[in-house]
């Protein structure tokens, strides 16, 4: 891994996080390795137009890549997206030697990194992300997917980008809800993984830091913490046999709520939105089945009170929560890729820094952490 031009960590996937990022990319692509690479761009219309000429100053030579734009979307996350650009990619005489390069949020690298791994077999993509929750999160790992049904990312492979460039300057055209969403997966990184960097975030106060600039120094040692973090856990279980599941806290009913936004004609909920908010719910089933102390689980519930109440209230209000609201919770829960044995699994905070993966809680616990969300 590559921070600023220095090398911290052999990877399986090289990752180049600072200003300069895009001066590497640019080295990079004039390589012996991919000089003669037929390269494709993918994008939506906000990087397209946001990123897209950023991208193109850094690196002349990809004047000659064709671009193809997907609507971005939760919704074009799919099995009809994916047949879409395969057949676009085709036509453009995509080959097994040819180079994909996604550059956007979550949406883009996700579906990108799909389309790669599937087409003839595999193909190599880069990422470029360009959201927070790119950044952080969706761009390093590996884990690509689309959704089905209204079901979160149920059919994708795991399949690792050949390399990642992190250039943290994107974020300045990033609008504030999405600043907003990226950073519950930080909050997340720091609650299972990083407790000093927790205490650092609570002392300032969700609505200060996301009143600073992105460029502020307290926003770029986050962002940087998390990219190593991400990248630690994954090298060390890339299939999520065990560790990796840490990362799922939050997630478990964060999901379940996307997926119910998703199948609503608001569709308003944004997946960093849905994690701060199951993140809410599972605080309390960590205070109620993992050890985490009543204190410190209020602390947590706090804090993300005041960054995501307002979307908890839209939650409510849209869902019209009520005992028959919590049914379709539960059966999405049921659907939840890291179920086994029909039995819903969490991961858990027995305190900050120390998470519980594979935590059963049943129908009551569940309904008693839903009340906590939305009283
Ligand atoms: N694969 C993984 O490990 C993983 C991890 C976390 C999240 N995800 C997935 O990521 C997705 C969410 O990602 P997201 O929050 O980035 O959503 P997104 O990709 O929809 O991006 C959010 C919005 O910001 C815009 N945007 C992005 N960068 C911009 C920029 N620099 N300037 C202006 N506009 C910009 C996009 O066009 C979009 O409208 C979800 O589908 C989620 O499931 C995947």
């Amino acid at each position: 891994m590559i921070l600023s031009g220095r090398v911290v960590n052999i990877s399986r996937t090289r990752i180049d996080f600072g200003f300069n990022a895009l001066d590497n990319l640019h080295k990079m692509l004039l390589s012996q390795e991919y000089r003669k690479s037929r390269i494709f761009i993918l994008v939506d219309p906000n990087t397209g137009k946001h990123c897209l000429p950023v991208l193109a100053k850094a690196c002349p030579g990809l004047d000659s890549a064709s671009v193809f734009e997907i609507e971005g979307e939760e919704t074009s996350k799919s099995l009809v997206t994916a047949q879409k650009i395969w057949i676009e990619l085709l036509a453009a005489q995509a080959d097994r030697q040819s180079l994909l390069i996604n550059l956007g949020g979550g949406v883009v690298t996700d579906m990108g990194g799909f389309v790669a791994a599937g087409l003839k077999r595999g193909i190599a993509y880069i990422n470029i992300p360009t959201s927070l929750m790119g950044m952080v999160d969706a761009a390093i790992g590996g884990k690509t997917g689309v959704n089905l049904h209204n079901l979160k990312n149920q059919v994708g492979f795991f399949h690792s980008p050949s390399a990642i460039f992190i250039d943290p300057r994107f974020l300045k055209t990033l609008p504030e809800v999405h600043l907003r969403s990226g950073f519950a997966e930080v909050i997340k990184s720091a609650l299972v993984g990083d407790p000093v960097l927790w205490r650092k975030i609570l002392g300032k106060g969700a609505s200060t830091i996301l009143a600073l600039e992105t460029s502020d120094k307290f926003w770029q040692d986050m962002i940087l913490k998390t990219v190593v973090f991400k990248n630690r856990i994954c090298c060390q279980d890339f299939r999520e046999k065990k560790l990796r599941k840490i990362l799922n806290f939050g997630h478990t009913i964060g999901h379940a709520l996307e997926s119910l936004s998703m199948a609503t004609d608001q569709n308003t909920l944004l997946h960093g939105d849905a994690v701060a908010l199951g993140m809410i719910a599972e605080t309390w089933l960590s205070h109620m089945k993992a050890g985490l102390s009543e204190t410190e689980a209020i602390g947590i519930i706090s804090f993300l009170r005041a960054g995501y109440q307002a979307q908890a209230d839209v939650v409510k209000d849209s869902f019209k929560i009520t005992g028959s609201s919590y049914d379709s919770i539960y059966d999405l829960l049921l659907h939840d890729k890291k179920n086994k044995d029909g039995q819903i699994l969490f991961t858990l905070l027995q305190a900050a820094g120390k998470p519980r993966v594979s935590m059963r809680a049943g129908r009551e616990e569940i309904v008693s952490a839903l009340d906590k969300l939305f009283e």
